[in-house]
């Protein structure tokens, strides 16, 4: 943003500058006002010399006046043609009958044009405006000969002085007045895009200073409230959860006591199981409600060695459980990834024991680098199970979910996959399950950068 706006200036101030120069070009003075005075105080002189001396002195008098952009000479023939004057050469004219004091009915013709005979102001763009100019003067003398001049005056307004001037005086404060409203302008809009990356994976953020321009400004208080409700929100959330499971414990014990006193020994068993289920789940959502109330902190976790650390656990399962060496792309940074490590330990282990337990194996593996949409490491687990129906996919992420399918020793709650997906979620990354083409179930750990 402030590289656009800092160029948005430069083309704006390059702009107007191109402007008033093509304007001037137009309508400003073609022959520089002191260059206008050399050739009325030139031209005085040679008037008195041609009036008064002898034609042979004057002649050599006057050579001696040309610096070397200037000729002045007498001669029976005017050198400039009678023609319709310009209001340029009109002005010249009224003041060279004023500064030597012409009698009226002297003719004097004045003639600004290009070296190259061409009209002094072309059409704005035409490339012959930038060549040099040239005046020419011819005056009655009062023996009817005429004066005649020829000079080369420096331009009015050229383009190159104009610019050279303009430019750095008038683009380098604008330059440096911008820069410092674009940086306290851009300050704050950066500090939210980094809180809210933060916000994103799950961090609480300090209140942002409240600083910058009236929007900026807005916009941060409007973001602080923003986290505060969102805050609140998932704090009374959590807290429902842990009073409605703290608060099913006395029934179902007192309902387990009222079982051991069923006769039927089938029903009673039937019953005590059914209850033994339900202490099970509601101690998971005590557990879950629990670990999401006591947040851990956020901190830069290598995620090489949280599924090495993930996997001696399951040190019994033999090598039923696979976890492969993380190969570092070329150039790619570690594997290291901020967020909750506990959380994520969970969401990797559930994972894992879905694999282990509905797919009889789990084969770990970790990829970095930029892997998609905001995702730039995937921890996939594979298993060699029956995988999933496509219509199932989505389904078994809901909450005591539990697919009749599930094979191998002990039902669980249906609880493991939300559970992953919210601690994942958290960190603003996703679980994604997809049936692999050989056959299983490759549950994926999308987490951003
Ligand atoms: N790797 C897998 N292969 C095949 N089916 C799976 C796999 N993982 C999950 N499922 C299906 O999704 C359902 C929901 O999984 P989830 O992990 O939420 O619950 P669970 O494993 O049954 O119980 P727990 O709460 O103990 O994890 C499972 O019951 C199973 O039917
Ligand atoms: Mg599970």
């Amino acid at each position: 943003m402030a590289n656009q706006l800092g160029l948005l200036m430069l083309a704006g101030a390059l702009a107007t500058h191109g402007i008033g120069v093509l304007f001037l070009q137009q309508v400003g003075a073609l022959v520089h006002p002191i260059a206008l005075s050399q050739v009325l105080e030139r031209h005085a002189i040679a008037h008195v010399i041609a009036n008064e001396l002898p034609p042979t002195r004057a002649a050599s008098l006057l050579a001696a006046l040309d610096p070397g952009v200037l000729r002045v000479w007498t001669a029976s023939d005017a050198e400039v043609a009678p023609h319709r004057m310009q209001a340029e050469e009109l002005k010249l004219a009224a003041a060279l009958r004023a500064r030597l004091s012409l009698a009226a009915g002297t003719p004097v013709w004045v003639q600004i044009e290009r070296i190259d005979g061409g009209p002094a102001r072309d059409t704005v763009l035409a490339l012959r405006n930038w060549a040099a100019l040239q005046v020419r003067i011819s005056i009655g003398l009062a023996d009817g000969r005429w004066l005649n001049s020829w000079q080369h005056p420096s331009g009015g307004y050229e383009w190159w002085r104009l610019l050279r001037f303009s430019l750095p005086v008038s683009i380098l404060p604008v330059l440096v007045l911008g820069y410092v409203f674009v940086r306290r302008i851009v300050r704050p809009v950066r500090a939210l895009v980094d809180a809210t990356e933060r916000v994103g994976r799950g961090e609480h953020v300090d209140a942002l200073p409240v600083t910058g321009p009236r929007e900026a400004r807005e916009l941060t208080v409007a973001f602080d409230a923003m986290q505060h409700k969102l805050h609140r929100f998932v704090q009374d959330r959590t807290r429902m959860l842990a009073a409605i499971g703290h608060d099913f414990r006395t029934p179902i014990t007192s309902l387990r006591l009222q079982a051991a006193l069923i006769d039927d020994e089938p029903l009673r068993e039937d019953m005590v199981e059914t209850l033994a289920d339900l202490r099970t789940m509601v101690e998971e959502t005590l557990d879950f409600a629990r670990d999401d109330a006591a947040r851990e902190a956020t901190r830069p976790i290598d995620l090489h060695a949280l599924l090495q650390a993930v996997a001696r656990r399951y040190r019994e399962v033999g090598d039923r459980l696979v976890v492969q060496p993380w190969q570092p792309p070329q150039g790619s940074a570690p594997p290291v990834f901020r967020g909750r490590p506990a959380a994520l330990r969970r969401a990797v282990s559930n994972l894992i024991d879905n694999a282990l337990r509905h797919g009889g194996t789990a084969r770990v593996s970790l990829s970095t680098g930029v892997l998609g949409d905001d995702v730039a490491h995937r921890i996939d687990i594979d298993d060699d199970g029956p995988g999933l129906a496509p219509e199932r996919l989505d389904q078994v992420f809901e909450p005591f979910w539990r697919g009749s399918d599930a094979r191998g020793s002990g039902q669980g709650l249906g609880l493991g996959l939300s559970i992953a997906r919210t601690c994942v979620q958290a960190h603003g990354g996703d679980v994604v399950l997809a049936n692999r083409p050989d056959g299983g179930l490759r549950a994926s750990i999308h987490l951003p950068a």
